[in-house]
């Protein structure tokens, strides 16, 4: 028999600084899926957590917990091995789009269960569905058998793995409550946990545009994804990457599929394509497949097959015209010099406000919407030339937008970006 607990005593022991006791963390998790524990509950608790942080036992039990709201996935009877990928989350971060058929083409499976946008952070699930005709949701029987024939899917995850963490997630998005190491971490991993594969290569984004904004907590926040992957039994690893300022030269949905497509057909911008291969690398030496080097993969057009078959299988034209915004605002540069800064968060608030993420949980995004920008760091620049051009369907967000940049950027005498990778966690 369960002893007796109710919502406001746990809420009451968190918010006093006090170390939950795993009755109460299995408790809580399990009577908020159930809707026994009412969100403006778990609301105050994840505050609590928030300002308090839990340690490692608490982390380790809550992630138990979020896995045993629900059912947990198996992968062992495939003949390929697993491995997969998350971000933290970051600005113009379309890694997985490149990255997932990638690593099929050398040889592993792919299952990459993948999320819709959170805050200013584009999601995954919101950029692939620029691409007309594609769908997100699988079965597990079709995500089987993709992963056999294809080797790779980009997909949704099913509403039985961690149910507790697809509400708290979407609670945790409109109440302040997102950037909790804690938090972060055991929502993460319980979902690659259920989901069974057999390695993990985490991006733990770092800066301005990341949750994480200072290195020390993006290390902290590595160590204890690695610690709970490790301790079931996923080989994990992470990467420290810089999101100080956003990856490659788009932030929005179809514009950032268009990017991808770019790297897959040999070209693209550096930075995306340096990252995609250090993370192809990662996950290739995790399930023993080391010898493969995914950049002849890339160059001779075997990731790029894959790609289309992976579209192709969940209902997408991979040659179909992506959708293109009605409306486009061109910013262009006020003097001649280096482009010193780009801020990932200006950029990423720029285009969730343009309509490429959510104002409301549940509303849809705007395809087309997104910024571009026409230089990075350290690139020289003339006065009157291009920097950022502003595509939406929603021409009154404009002004907004151009509010979020302003600041956000600066032309200067020098600049250079940070490294990209800027440590591993193993
Ligand atoms: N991604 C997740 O899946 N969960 C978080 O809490 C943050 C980023």
């Amino acid at each position: 028999m369960m002893t007796h607990h109710d919502a406001v005593s746990v809420i009451r022991t968190k918010r006093d600084g006090h170390v939950l006791s795993g009755a109460q963390i299995d408790w809580v998790i399990d009577a908020y899926t159930r809707g026994h524990v009412a969100d403006e509950q778990m609301s105050a608790l994840a505050m609590a957590i928030l300002l308090r942080g839990m340690n490692r036992d608490e982390i380790s039990r809550w992630t138990a917990a979020m896995i045993a709201s629900g059912e947990r996935m198996d992968f062992s009877g495939l003949r390929r091995p697993t491995v997969d990928k998350h971000s933290t989350g970051g600005v113009g971060d379309k890694i997985t789009l490149p990255l997932a058929p990638l690593v099929a083409a050398c040889g592993a499976a792919v299952p990459q269960l993948s999320g819709r946008g959170l805050g200013h952070t584009g999601g995954t699930l919101d950029k692939m569905e620029a691409i007309p005709g594609w769908r997100a949701a699988l079965s597990t029987g079709e995500l089987l058998s993709q992963l056999d024939s294809v080797g790779a899917t980009i997909c949704a995850a099913g509403a039985g793995l961690a149910p507790a963490d697809k509400k708290l997630y979407a609670l945790r998005d409109v109440t302040g409550t997102v950037e909790s190491i804690a938090l972060i971490a055991s929502s993460i991993m319980s979902k690659k946990i259920a989901e069974g594969t057999s390695a993990l290569v985490l991006d733990v984004k770092c800066g301005s545009g990341a949750f994480m904004k200072d290195a020390e907590d993006a290390r902290e926040l590595a160590r204890t994804m690695v610690d709970l992957g490790n301790d079931a039994g996923v080989r994990t690893v992470a990467l420290l990457t810089d999101m100080d300022t956003p990856l490659g030269l788009t932030a929005g949905n179809a514009l950032e599929v268009r990017e991808s497509v770019e790297v897959l057909a040999g070209g693209g911008p550096p930075d995306v394509v340096e990252l995609t291969l250090e993370l192809a690398r990662e996950m290739l030496s995790a399930v023993g497949m080391s010898d493969i080097d995914p950049a002849d993969v890339l160059a001779d057009g075997r990731a790029m097959d894959v790609w289309r078959r992976m579209i192709e299988a969940q209902g997408g034209d991979p040659g179909a015209e992506l959708p293109v915004a009605q409306d486009t605002e061109v910013v262009v540069a006020p003097r001649s010099g280096v482009l010193s800064e780009l801020d990932a968060m200006a950029v990423g608030l720029a285009a969730w406000r343009l309509g490429a993420g959510r104002q409301r949980q549940g509303e849809p995004v705007q395809a087309g919407a997104g910024v571009e920008w026409h230089a990075s760091v350290g690139d020289r620049v003339e006065r009157g030339q291009k920097i950022f051009t502003l595509h939406t369907d929603t021409p009154e967000r404009i002004p907004a937008a151009l509010a979020a940049l302003d600041g956000g950027w600066e032309i200067g005498e020098s600049g250079e970006r940070r490294p990209l990778v800027m440590a591993r966690v193993g």
